[in-house]
This record gives C-alpha cells, structure tokens and sequence, in this order.
C-alpha cells in the first residue's frame, strides 16, 4: 500500500513511523510533514484545510489510503473530498468530526445516547455565563464551544479568570461558550476506533495538559504521556466501549450520520463511575507517539478496515508488554507565543540512547540546521521494559538535546493527572 498522511506534528511523524514497520505498507508520503518526517518519508506542501489540494495530491500520488492527522483538516471537510474521489480515508465526514468542532454538539449526542459526562450549560452571552459558574460552583471549568488547540479550556478556582476567559471566547470567536461541572479522579486518554457500525480500542495512555510540573500553569495540546497505565481499571476499555463509543456511534447513525475513523475519549475515572471529559475525531498529540509504540497489529490493517467499513473482520489486536513515555520539549514562551527559528543541536547523540526515538513536533530546515518552527518542537520517545527505565532513558536523551530557552516538564510518568 501507498498511504499519505496529512498533517506535521510529533503525532503524524509517530503515525509515519508505524505504517514504515507494517509489512503492508510499501511506502508513506506525507503533507505537509516536518524536517523529522522528511528524512523517513516524501514530503509534500500543501494547505491541509484546503480539501481539494488535499484530495488533487492524493489522486496525483495515486495513494491507497489517506490518513488525517489534524482536527482542522477533518473539519474543513478533508474526509469528504478525499472519499468523493473514490480514495479510502481514515478519519471522519465533516458533519461527524462535530463531535470535536463543537462542544455542544457532543454534549447534545451525549445526552441523547445516554452516555455519563459532566454537566454543563451552553452560554451565548456573558450574563448566562455568570449564571452558569454561580449554579456549578468552584472550581470552574469553562470551554470555547469550538476548536482551540487544546487551549480553549480553563479550569480554575478564581471567578474572575473565568470570566474573563468566556469574555476572551466571545470577543475572539463571537462563538458559544460551555460551563461544565467539575469532573474529579483521574483522566485516560482511550482511543476507540469505529467503522460507522463496529468499535474497537486502543490502548490506555495518560496526557499531562498543564504546562509546568505538578500540573500548574495554562492547559496545553499536551506536554508528555505514557502507557500503559498500571493504576487504570482492567475493564475500562470494555466499558468505554460499552457505555460510550458504541453508543455514540449507533446515536449518530440514528442523526443520519456516519462516524467513520478514531473517537478519542478524554475519561476522568471519578468517585461515581468514568464519565466523558471530552471527544476529539482524531489521534490525540502526545499519546499517539507513546501507543503506536506499544501497538504490534500492523497500523495499516486497522486504519484500512476503519476506512472501508470492514473492522467486523479485524482479528484482536497486538501489543507489546513494554513501557512507553513521551515528553515534549517546547520552545521559549509556549504555550504563549513560541520563540521560533532557533537551531536545536544533539539530536543524534539523543537518538543513540537505548530506546530512543525522537519525534519531530515543529521543525524546519535553515540550510543544513534543523531549527525549532512552532511550540511544541519534539516529543522525546522512549521505550523500556517498565515505566522507570523508559523515563530515565527519555529525560536523559533531553539533556543531550539544546534548544535555546526551551522547556519540559520533569513530572511525566511520576504524578497522575
Ligand atoms: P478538554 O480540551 O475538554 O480536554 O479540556 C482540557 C483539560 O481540562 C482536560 O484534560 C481536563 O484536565 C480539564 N477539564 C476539562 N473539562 C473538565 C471538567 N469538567 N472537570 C475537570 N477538568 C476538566
Ligand atoms: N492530547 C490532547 C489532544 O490531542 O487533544
């Protein structure tokens, strides 16, 4: 097979490496990709919320299959024009990837396939919002209803930042803002996967959102995560699948639509039973870096069986017993704005360490010079045989690694979210 994906993260270059060990697959393309991803694959530049250059480069290239890395890209419609041209498509249609682009709409399908989630309220102007933070109480959990990058979500126990963030959502997006009751316990990140009929899992992981250790500072696209979880119920894979995704799935069915591709659950095991934080229609960043490590089905199988409605025949799936833990170095002043262009040095001293595979997250060629692009520049990988050993060999693989004014979280591994 031929597959292309789209996007240029840690998580497409984690995607690229998979398909590049599946026997299936005899070659990987991507676009628009990074420096890291170029030296494993072709690269191509292309506008991956333009679906039509997206689906005109998969005709051109003549690919088997097209997998979409990025929210944006499946919600500006990348699914469909890709399928329209009568290639497979991993992921989902754009009305089904509401399911992330909108928070209201997931809460709506929640409630109507019975499926546990926090409360929450959907405000149109500021005056509902304080309405709403007064009913909930603290700590406050207020979310931009539309796509943020990870950063449209504040919780915190001072009412004035979160006002003053539902007043940023109106006056940024003009959209709808959702107060939600505080979900407490600790969060999994499961990856379910459907055809629009049948849905199986992934493997558990855990992200860390906050940017500082010990979970302080603004929420992130995510700053590090491992699997497997030891602490996590052994059934909650099942579970989820149960009382969430399948029903999730079956209740879009209903609405007249497919939901084709990867149902990422954001869980919080609470006192009363794991309700749903969030949804996103895509491979979650960084926690795909640390299960496709983990995964030895080859990737192709399932992203094809998913595409072509055929997961029904899908034989159980693989995985290896080791542990795997990422973490993401960052450039200066993420998760404001990132300082960019600076060179990084050590990447090959790095990648020699037992275990180690570097991830490139936003990087570019100056030259010869592989210089920081964005902000999140690499996801540090590691492998071992328990969680300690793969920790020790990531951190140390950082400390080989410079990046001016850079930045990473110490705690990954070490403190449940
Ligand atoms: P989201 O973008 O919806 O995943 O939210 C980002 C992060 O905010 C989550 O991973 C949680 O850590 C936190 N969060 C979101 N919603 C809630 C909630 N209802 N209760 C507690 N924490 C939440
Ligand atoms: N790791 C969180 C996300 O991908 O949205």
């Amino acid at each position: 097979m031929h597959i292309l994906v789209i996007g240029s993260g840690a998580r497409e270059h984690a995607i690229v490496k998979s398909l590049l060990r599946d026997p299936n697959v005899k070659k990987v393309s991507c676009a628009p990709g990074n420096a890291g991803i170029s030296q494993d694959a072709d690269v191509f530049e292309v506008d991956i919320k333009n679906k039509k250059s997206v689906s005109e480069l998969a005709v051109l290239l003549q690919v088997d299959l097209v997998v979409v890395g990025p929210e944006a890209a499946l919600a500006a419609g990348v699914f469909d024009a890709v399928a329209e041209r009568g290639i497979a498509c991993f992921g989902p249609s754009a009305r089904a990837a509401q399911l992330e682009s909108s928070k209201s709409f997931a809460k709506d399908v929640m409630n109507s396939a019975n499926v546990a989630t926090a409360e929450s309220i959907t405000c149109l102007n500021i005056d509902d919002v304080k309405l709403a933070l007064t009913k909930f109480g603290a700590p406050f959990v207020i979310k931009d209803d539309g796509l943020a990058a990870g950063k449209g979500v504040v919780v915190t126990d001072n009412l004035a930042e979160a006002i003053d963030h539902a007043t940023k959502c109106f006056t940024d997006n003009e959209s709808k803002v959702v107060v939600e009751e505080f979900l407490d316990g600790p969060e999994v990140s499961l990856f379910c996967i459907s055809d629009g009929k049948k849905v199986i899992s992934l493997a558990p992981a855990q992200d860390y959102k906050r940017v500082f250790d010990n979970n302080q500072g603004p929420n992130t696209g995510g700053m590090g995560a491992y699997s497997p979880l030891d602490w996590a119920p052994e059934n909650i894979e099942l579970e989820t699948i149960e009382k969430i995704a399948q029903p999730v799935v079956d209740e879009m069915n209903k609405r007249g639509i497919t939901f084709k591709g990867l149902l990422y659950v954001g869980l919080a095991l609470t006192t009363t039973g794991i309700k749903v934080i969030e949804f996103n229609v895509r491979f979650g960043d960084p926690e795909t870096q640390v299960v496709l490590a983990r995964l030895e089905t080859p990737l192709s199988k399932i992203l094809y069986a998913s595409a072509i409605g055929d997961l029904g025949k899908l034989e159980a799936l693989k995985w290896s017993t080791n542990s795997v833990i990422t973490v993401v170095l960052a450039a200066k002043n993420y998760p404001g704005t990132p300082v960019v262009g600076n060179e990084i040095a050590g990447l090959a001293q790095a990648s020699e360490i037992e275990g180690v595979q570097i991830l490139h997250a936003a990087t570019a060629f100056n030259g010869d010079k592989i210089v920081s692009n964005g902000g999140r520049v690499l996801s540090v990988t590691a492998t071992g045989p328990d969680l300690t050993i793969a920790r020790d060999r990531a951190y140390k693989a950082l400390k080989n690694i410079q990046l001016n004014g850079s930045h990473y979280r110490s705690d990954i591994g070490l403190v449940k979210q």
